[in-house]
Order: C-alpha cells, then sequence, then structure tokens
C-alpha cells in the first residue's frame, strides 16, 4: 500500500502520533485483563525457559535505547544475568554465552548489519536466540530461532519514534511472560503490570496533547548549542533516546548521563548556556534525580523537569512537562514523547531535514 503523510508535515510527526495506536497493537493478543500471554506465537516450553542462565539483549542505536528499558525492568523479575549491549562491540567481544543463553536482537528493519554479525557470533555458541523486529522477513528475522514482531506499521522517518514505543512494549512482554514460564513472576506483578500496560496507549495520547508546552519550551532554547540529558535507572535509557533523537535530526550536541554519573565531569560544564533536560517520574529514585536538579540550577544552568503529574512543582526551572502518572516500571513508555516532540521541534525551527537527516541511513547495511 501507498504510505502518504495522512496531512502531516513529515513523516516523524504523523509516525510520533501514531503511538498510541502502535502500542494498542504491541499488546493485543498478548495481554488480556491480568495475563501476560505469548504462547500464540512464542513457542517456548517452561522447561526450556528454565535452562536461561544469562539474557543477552543485542542491538544498535534507537533500538539499542529500547532494549536498555527493557534491562532496566526486566531485571526485577527475571532471575538471569540480563546483559545489553551494543552489536557493534557485542560481535567482537570474547563470549562466555552458550546453551543457557538467551540472545535477543532487537532491530527495526532487521537488516542492520552489525547486529546480523553479532547474532550469528553468539548463535556458533550455541545460545537460543530470538529477534524483535518490524520486519519478520528480514535476515535476521530468518536466521533466529523466534520472532517477536513490533506490528507498528512502516516507520519511514529516519529517526524511530514508534518502533521504539512498539521495541519496549515487544520486550517487555516477552521478558514477563519469559519469567512467568520460569515460575519467578508474581501473579499479583503480572496483574498490576498487565492492567497498567492496557492503560498505555490512552495515556500517551494524553501526553502528545502536551505538544504545545513543548514547543515553546524548544522555542525558548532555539538557540543553545549543546545540551545535557538526565535520568536514572528507567529513565536514563530514556535521557538517551531523547539526546539521540536531537543530535539526529536537529544536528545540536547533546549528551547525556546517569544522573548520578553528573558529579564525575558534566557538572564541569554547566552554566547558563547549558540547558539540562532531566527526565525525573515519580519512581524510587526521585528524590536522588531531584538532587541533581538542585546542584544543576546551583551551577545557573536552566533546566527542563520530565515528569509525572503526581510530582511537586520543582522551584526555579525553566519548564516543567507533566506527563499523566503510570508504574514506575512503565513511565518511559510516556517520558519519551516529549523527548521525541522537542527534538521534531527544535529540528523544525532550525530548519533542518526532518525525514532524511544528513550522513544517517534508516537501515545499515555497511560496518
Ligand atoms: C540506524 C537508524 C536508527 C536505528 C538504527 C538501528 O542508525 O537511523 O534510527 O535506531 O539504525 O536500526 P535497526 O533497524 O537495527 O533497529
Amino acid at each position: 500500500a501507498m504510505i502518504d503523510k495522512a496531512g502531516y508535515p513529515h513523516f516523524m510527526l504523523k509516525e510520533i502520533n501514531e503511538q498510541g495506536s502502535v502500542l494498542r497493537r504491541a499488546l493485543f493478543g498478548r495481554t488480556a485483563s491480568d495475563l501476560i500471554d505469548l504462547s500464540g506465537e512464542w513457542g517456548i516450553t517452561p522447561e526450556k525457559a528454565k535452562t536461561f542462565k544469562r539474557m543477552d539483549l543485542v542491538a544498535c542505536g534507537t533500538s539499542f535505547y529500547a532494549a536498555t528499558v527493557a534491562q532496566r525492568v526486566l531485571e526485577k523479575y527475571l532471575k538471569v544475568d540480563i546483559r545489553v549491549d551494543i552489536a557493534s562491540e557485542y560481535r567482537y567481544r570474547p563470549l562466555r554465552a552458550g546453551g543457557d543463553t538467551i540472545a535477543v536482537f532487537v532491530s527495526q528493519s532487521g537488516e542492520t548489519l552489525d547486529t546480523l554479525e553479532a547474532l550469528r557470533h553468539v548463535k556458533e555458541l550455541g545460545a537460543y536466540t530470538v529477534a524483535a523486529t518490524n520486519a519478520p522477513n528480514s535476515s535476521i528475522a530468518r536466521e533466529v530461532d523466534d520472532v517477536i514482531r513490533l506490528n507498528a506499521g512502516i516507520e519511514i522517518g529516519v529517526a524511530a519514534t514508534k518502533t521504539f514505543t512498539a521495541q519496549m512494549a515487544v520486550l517487555i512482554l516477552a521478558g514477563l511472560y519469559l519469567a512467568k514460564l520460569r515460575g519467578e513472576l508474581p501473579g499479583a506483578d503480572e496483574k498490576r503490570l498487565a492492567e497498567a500496560m492496557k492503560d498505555l496507549p490512552y495515556k500517551v495520547e494524553q501526553t502528545l496533547l502536551l505538544k504545545d508546552v513543548v514547543r515553546s519550551l524548544a522555542r525558548k532554547f532555539g538557540a543553545a548549542r549543546d545540551f545535557l540529558f538526565l535520568g536514572r535507572g528507567v529513565s536514563y535509557p530514556v535521557a538517551m533516546e531523547g539526546a539521540l533523537k536531537l543530535k539526529e535530526i536537529s544536528y545540536v550536541h547533546a549528551e547525556a548521563y546517569a544522573a548520578g554519573e553528573m558529579k564525575h565531569g558534566p557538572i564541569a560544564l554547566l552554566d547558563e548556556e547549558l540547558p539540562v533536560v532531566v527526565v525525573a517520574p515519580a519512581d524510587e529514585l526521585l528524590e536522588k534525580t531531584l538532587s541533581n536538579v538542585e546542584e544543576t540550577r546551583a551551577r545557573k544552568a536552566p533546566v527542563i523537569i520530565v515528569t509525572t503529574e503526581n510530582v511537586p512543582d520543582v522551584n526555579d526551572v525553566s519548564g516543567t512537562i507533566k506527563v499523566p502518572m503510570t508504574e514506575a516500571e512503565l513511565t518511559p513508555f510516556l517520558t519519551v514523547l516529549p523527548l521525541q516532540i522537542f527534538a521534531y521541534e527544535s529540528a523544525l525551527l532550525r530548519g533542518c531535514d526532518i525525514d532524511q537527516p544528513r550522513n544517517l541511513a534508516k537501515s545499515v547495511t555497511v560496518e
């Protein structure tokens, strides 16, 4: 079928706005009211699931950040050693992986060469391999043992948006399902997370309504040359994804740091000219991140906070974006959205070619 922009000025904006329905499709058939069940598409047996001692999540770019969110969520439930790595590093490492390893390759296109080679590398060692991909007929999909589909619909914008959302969803669902097969997922957590996920698509749509607030912040910082993005826990990969989006399409330098690591370097950069975007939803790390906001404010750096509705206003910041409340593990589905819009609006202001940014390709099939 012909894919058009459906009235949007750019594919990226169309794809950002599709994320509620993308998430509905990613959850469809995999969650019931209080159950997580992938048995319809993933034939792994409980016996097989119990053999794993190690899970490797491997990807590039935005897919790597989705994998990192999943790792942070799943390590709480899945009692295996979960590692996450960039494909171009993983493929050359001396892996101690083998038959006790489940290796998950996260690739929107299923054609990224480094990811494909990483898959071949660990497959040779005897690992059980799974792909999370939007392209079920791709090279990666053909070579793995099992495929979990994103069902996100074709993504045209070079900067990935809706596939990031779909990847987080399928990785979290598949990992929780694996934990369930292993007898490690308490029924109460399954119910709590399944119910919270069911409410997410609507909350995504509510969050997308914040676009005017985000646009005015992008304008306020339209002349900034550098940005620092901070987050902890699940919000650290969200900060990385926010910085990546800004670099990719607006060509503004942006660096992401784990908030607790700021004191080991980036703090030296802070002044009036370095806006700091802090991803700080309500979770068990909020207080720690807010103390980083204090440190930042004390050095006169302007702060934009992305938080949840239940968090009281922080004084003396340049902007606050409040997304709906959800379970702490699931906040990345909402906090990433203003960062995608911020990058989009910043690129628009700077006159950049949003759907075809310079030097980048949608799918990288070279080393
Ligand atoms: C390229 C794209 C990114 C994407 C990355 C990984 O760099 O520009 O948007 O995140 O490849 O792609 P994959 O298809 O493997 O997810």
